[in-house]
């Protein structure tokens, strides 16, 4: 799928009015369930978290494209296709992504964020970073290249934790190669600096960058596995809860504020407000990106 169709997927996603514009299509049939069912004990994906309205959308269009109209059909299908999952799940999680995605948050996070850490940071510790949800790995490396750009590794000690449910995606992020649109946000010069230009065109990152980020698959609902990070100064969390519903938002979020330390930042992107969920969290900076303090 090309980048241009995952980001009109993104800009179609309901924000936040999930009846809007509710059609037939919208409407699961009963064997709409056994489908999610059948994704969580085979394949260990449980989407029942999930905005109904958008997975059902989100599937639906997955099935059009095999001119399939019922969801008993589709579930045989994917009996008797290996592949077929990994296309549902591509068309599921959404992994839109770039560099610099969002300048002005990032500008917040090198003005405001991380000189604060670093002046409170105790000289014998490390600053622990998480990049959750982190796609095919432009998140943790503008992490990263930011930290580099301003001499900060020099100041601190970073770890660069980054994970994603989807192992695709994380194989994509481990390679670190990427096509000239992912750098849409990125000032020419930095990309010089950090990237190689391959033969095919595409930039590789340099191993000064890929070897500050450790990455890992982890579904951010599971507890127990969001527990080993130990405790965490930041959680980059941008673009990624927008696509679960308020019950799930409220156990990721919370999960968040158990591993982070007491001043710790949790960055959400811009259209993913806590206030409805009435966290403990502090709101901190509103211009264009969701910064929480605890
Ligand atoms: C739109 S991308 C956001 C990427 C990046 N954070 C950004 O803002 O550019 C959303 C990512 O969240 C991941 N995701 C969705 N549900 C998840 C879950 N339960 N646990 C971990 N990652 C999840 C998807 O696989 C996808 O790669």
């Amino acid at each position: 799928m090309s980048d241009e169709i995952d980001e009109l997927d993104e800009l179609d996603e309901p924000t936040g009015d999930d009846g809007a514009g509710s059609a037939a299509e919208d409407v699961p049939d009963t064997e709409f369930p056994r489908l999610l069912e059948k994704l969580h004990t085979e394949h260990n994906f449980d989407f029942r978290q999930y905005k109904e309205v958008s997975l059902l959308r989100r599937i639906r269009r997955r099935m059009a494209q095999l001119h399939v109209t019922s969801f008993a059909t589709y579930i045989h299908y994917l009996d008797r296709n290996a592949d077929e999952y990994k296309a549902l799940l591509d068309v599921i999680l959404i992994n839109v992504t770039r560099f610099f995605r969002d300048p002005e948050a990032w500008n917040q996070v090198r003005e405001r964020v991380l000189p604060r850490l670093i002046e409170e940071a105790a000289s014998n510790q490390s600053l622990r970073i998480w990049s959750a949800g982190c796609s095919s790995g432009e998140e943790p490396y503008t992490i990263a290249m930011l930290l580099q750009q301003a001499g900060w590794y020099d100041k601190a000690a970073f770890e660069i934790f980054a994970s994603d449910i989807n192992q695709a995606v994380l194989a994509k992020a481990r390679r670190g190669q990427y096509r000239e649109n992912a750098f849409r946000a990125t000032d020419p010069a930095l990309r010089e600096r950090f990237f190689a230009r391959d033969a095919d065109g595409s930039w590789k990152i340099s191993d000064e960058i890929r070897n500050r980020i450790s990455f890992g698959r982890l579904n951010l609902y599971d507890e127990s596995r969001v527990s080993l990070l130990g405790h965490l100064d930041v959680v980059f969390c941008r673009n990624v809860i927008i696509y679960f519903d308020d019950a799930s938002k409220k156990v990721v979020v919370s999960n968040f504020y158990n591993r982070l330390v007491e001043g710790g930042y949790l960055l959400l992107g811009h259209s993913e407000s806590l206030i409805s969920l009435s966290t403990q969290f502090k709101l901190r900076h509103l211009k264009n990106d969701m910064v929480y303090q605890k």
